[in-house]
């Protein structure tokens, strides 16, 4: 991993991935260091976030590192009509990695191949959120004692959902029973779906919610994300679709967790949240410590 950038969840074999996954229980164990010390991380958000910057940023800041960057595209000289080539130029030169965010899908992968320094993709437009996943498959992997042969169901905006789409890829490499429910024009993409066939492993797709809740060992909720749709008449006939009440887990497995990425909007309830089947907010947490694996992993400190 040293010097590599992390652009797709693909970009990391499973024992790769199994290697973050054991090096985030060490920092989790211990968060506060100093290996970071003299190490400057660059962090580009192009694309609003709450979790994915502020955790990268208390991530580098509690192992002694510091931080330059941006929240907005809006503050940044892209205002002023500079490339993403030349802000990726101009920023390797005062980085030793960079996170960055942005709203075109395979810009990550493009900063990539023009900067200097290793780039963490930290979500490109639908296409791919690689770190969400990692923290995901931590979260189920704490929760379940396992990532292999569990029942996860997807539900929401299967189509649009980058955080989806890294953990489906990432998933089939455990013997994962897919559920994925969504409305029909929200579907997961054939090319992910493609991930699940090569590895040989089943999905159903369900636009019933409630058919998919007592078989699940998972429910990975997502939000039906209104800044995707080219058409808002669109968002409006499915923004609505699946809303998790407290009483809906009544007959669910005793061991099932609820996830989302988070934000939510309205999917789920807020009675959910004092059920201990509600993992979200600890799954954000979670995020630190795998952020911390991972930019000490890629600078070679581990
Ligand atoms: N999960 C996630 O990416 O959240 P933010 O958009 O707040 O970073």
């Amino acid at each position: 991993m040293k010097n590599r950038s992390l652009v797709s969840i693909n970009d990391y074999s499973k024992a790769e991935i199994i290697k973050v996954l054991d090096l985030a229980e060490e920092f989790e164990k211990n968060p506060r260091q100093t290996i970071l010390n003299g190490k400057v991380i660059a962090s580009l958000f192009f694309e609003p976030s709450t979790r994915t910057r502020l955790s990268f940023e208390s991530a580098v800041q509690q192992l002694g590192g510091s931080i330059v960057g941006f929240s907005s595209a809006a503050t940044s000289s892209v205002q002023k009509g500079e490339t993403l080539k030349d802000t990726i130029l101009t920023v390797s030169n005062y980085s030793d990695l960079i996170v960055m965010r942005h709203n075109i899908d395979g810009s990550a992968r493009y900063a990539s191949e023009v900067a200097s320094v290793p780039i963490i993709n930290a979500g490109d437009g639908a296409n791919q959120h690689p770190t969400q996943c990692l923290l995901d498959l931590y979260s189920i992997r704490k929760t379940q004692g396992t990532l292999d042969n569990l029942d996860i169901a997807f539900v929401g905006d299967l189509k649009y959902g980058r955080t989806v789409h890294s953990l489906t890829m990432a998933l089939s490499l455990f013997n994962t029973r897919f559920h994925l429910v969504s409305p029909p024009e929200l579907k997961l993409p054939s090319a992910v779906k493609r991930h699940i066939k090569e590895a040989n492993l089943k999905y159903e797709q369900y636009t019933d919610f409630m058919d998919v809740i007592p078989a699940c060992d998972i429910i990975y909720m997502t939000r039906i994300q209104r800044e995707r749709f080219p058409d808002p008449l669109d968002y409006e006939k499915v923004k609505n679709a699946y809303i998790l009440e407290n009483a809906m887990l009544a007959n669910s497995k005793e061991n099932v967790k609820v996830l989302h990425p988070l934000p939510r909007v309205n999917e789920i309830n807020e009675d959910v949240d004092s059920n201990p089947k509600a993992y979200y907010f600890q799954q954000a947490l979670n995020g630190v410590f795998v952020r911390q694996a991972l930019v000490a992993s890629i600078l070679g400190l581990v």
